[in-house]
């Protein structure tokens, strides 16, 4: 698209161009001791191996009064497709959390895992030890396919089984050919001469910004396939995937404060079989990269292009990749977007149990021991462990003869006890200390906000009833907050921008409805609404169409039609 890419190219593009297949300077840096950070263009490229240098903001102020070095540690983010390990795994995963960062795992929206707190000393051996456990952090960050997310139990069905398969085809199929992470982390040879690979698919310069997978199995949508850059949707005929429907163009991120940058919901363009699948997955990628704009990263991902192209003329440059056009989609409906928590039995005879983990945080807390759990159980589970997009845990594929062990283990930690609907649905991201780019709390406030909004629940008489809840510290909007019932997006310390009524399948963006609102402004705007819900609602009519229909909020369509808030909102 020649309007964008006329203007020089953001500096990220020649930090990609320069940096040798991804390699840069990261293990000059590794070596240098004097230090706890990494130099600022390699800071961009460990992105694109999972690793974010971070300083713990909560010191930030008191070690600059000091003219201290911030007090740096790295973010390492694996790459687990479908979110699937074994026991044994996590046995490795929890081992790595304890020797070698800070003693936790965050289990995040997007179905992996997160280590907080590695000191560069220990980067090499954290990362070598995630290979031992057959893991990476290969493409977890960066202008790359990250993480491909699937729905979350592949025992449910046969085609909830192949949409794990799925994802794992997607995931190696879109994968850098690029050496540098074994070079780095594992000291792997360097290729003769250590002169860059050829990567067929990204190029020299990858991808314009990141892009996100997930695949969906009606009736759930537990992965938020409309939030995505590519959503793939299963049709399913008596039993089996006979194929995917296509959705393209979702996203999440945008900037207080820009019109121009707005969250949206994916467009659905076509069907594909699954053998067509990965061929699908490549060109909507290869339109991206060669029509992405490469100037202004806030402008850069699909759904940009995508507003920038028209989607018909981006379904024909897919089309022309792929050398035949797209058949018509199946359609598909969608009755939420939660987890299965607690104990259910599939048709193959196994059990599961869904595990709640609050805001995705595994740590040992007085009466709700996650990490040493987890433990009990990984060593007497012989199936899986498989991350949730909503940030909980499945065990998978519990046999017979292991449950009553599992039951007890639950037990013994504290693990059994049952959380109120709002919480169990409630998301927030990680935001402070760790991430550079929260402006307001998030993981760390949210159990408290939903203790006040449970309270308020309970005089509403809605206490069995779910709502879903998100927050996120920044508009960058990793906990998918515009797509929730309720969302708060922070704004400034203890001020958060309200929105409401998102849908509760996850197909409709929510809209603006208080600014800048603190916990009191919250509970203020809330109480009368929810209250108003409980008795004006129609039978099973969710808090999210209610307020639509009640006046609250206009019902919003999908794209820039968001900007009118977020003019508005500035
Ligand atoms: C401009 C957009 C974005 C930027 C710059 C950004 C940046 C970041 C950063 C720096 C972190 C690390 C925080 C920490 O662990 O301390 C993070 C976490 C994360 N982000 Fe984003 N992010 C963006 C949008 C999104 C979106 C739209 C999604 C998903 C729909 C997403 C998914 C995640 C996930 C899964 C995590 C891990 C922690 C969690 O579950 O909250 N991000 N992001
Ligand atoms: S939404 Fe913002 S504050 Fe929260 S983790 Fe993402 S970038 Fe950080």
């Amino acid at each position: 698209m020649p309007d964008t890419n006329i203007a020089p190219p953001s500096k990220n593009e020649g930090i990609k161009l320069r940096s040798r297949a991804l390699r840069g300077s990261i293990l000059e840096g590794l070596g240098q001791g004097w230090t706890g950070a990494l130099a600022d263009d390699d800071t961009q490229l460990t992105k694109f191996h999972g690793i974010y240098q971070q300083d713990d903001r909560d010191l930030r102020a008191e070690r600059g009064r000091k003219r201290m070095e911030p007090a740096l540690s790295f973010m390492a983010r694996l790459r687990i497709p479908g979110g699937r390990v074994t026991g044994e795994q996590w046995l490795q995963l929890d081992a790595i959390a304890r020797e070698r960062a800070n003693g936790t795992i965050r289990l995040t929206t997007r179905q992996t895992i997160q280590y907080h707190g590695i000191i560069k000393g220990n980067l090499q051996p954290a990362i070598a030890a995630v290979n031992d456990a057959l893991l990476d952090t290969i493409a977890a960050c960066g202008d790359v396919n990250r993480n491909v997310i699937a729905t979350s139990n592949p025992h449910e069905s046969p085609a909830h089984a192949a949409a794990l398969d799925m994802a794992r085809t997607l995931s190696d199929g879109l994968l850098p050919k690029s050496r540098a992470w074994h070079e780095i982390w594992l000291g792997e040879e360097l290729v003769a001469g250590g002169e860059p690979e050829h990567e067929p698919l990204f190029g020299t310069t990858y991808l314009p910004r990141k892009f996100k997978i997930a695949i969906a199995v009606p009736p759930q949508n537990d992965v938020d396939v409309y939030a995505h850059d590519l959503g793939l949707i299963a049709a399913v005929e008596d039993g089996i995937t006979v194929g995917y429907d296509v959705v393209v163009g979702g996203g999440m991120g945008m900037t207080h404060g820009e019109p121009d940058t707005f969250p949206r919901t994916g467009d659905t363009i076509g069907f594909c079989t699954p053998d067509q699948a990965l061929a699908v997955a490549d060109a909507v990628v290869r339109v991206q990269r060669d029509n992405g704009n490469r100037a202004v990263r806030k402008h850069a991902r699909l759904k940009y292009t995508i507003e920038r192209m028209g989607l018909d003329a981006f379904k024909r440059e897919v089309e022309g990749h792929l050398g035949y056009a797209l058949p018509p989609a199946r359609g598909a409906t969608f009755a939420g977007t939660g987890d299965r928590l607690g104990w259910h039995e599939s048709a193959d005879g196994t059990w599961h149990y869904g595990l709640f983990i609050e805001n995705g945080r595994v740590h040992d807390l007085p009466t709700r021991r996650l990490m040493a759990g987890l433990r009990a159980i990984a060593n007497i589970h012989r199936g899986e462990l498989v991350m949730t997009a909503n940030q909980n845990l499945v065990i998978a594929g519990v046999a017979p003869d292991d449950k009553a062990g599992i039951v007890a283990a639950l037990a013994q930690h504290g693990l059994d006890g049952g959380a109120s609907p709002l919480r169990q649905r409630a998301m927030a991201c990680v935001a402070l200390p760790t991430c550079g780019l929260a402006l307001a709390e998030s993981e760390r406030y949210m159990p408290d906000l939903v203790t006040a909004l449970d309270a308020v629940m309970a005089e509403a008489g809605l206490s069995g009833d779910e709502v879903v809840l998100r927050m996120t510290g920044c508009p960058n909007g990793c906990a998918r907050p515009y797509m929730a019932e309720i969302a708060l997006v922070g704004r400034g310390p203890g001020r958060y921008h309200l929105y409401l009524g998102g849908a509760f399948d996850g197909t409709r963006l929510n809209k603006l409805y208080r600014r800048d609102v603190d916990h009191a402004g919250v509970l203020a705007a809330l109480s009368p609404l929810l209250h108003g819900w409980a008795a004006g609602r129609h039978p099973g009519e969710h808090f999210g169409e209610w307020v639509i229909r009640a006046g609250h909020v206009a019902a919003t369509l999908a794209g820039n039609q968001f900007h009118a808030d977020v003019a508005d909102a500035a």
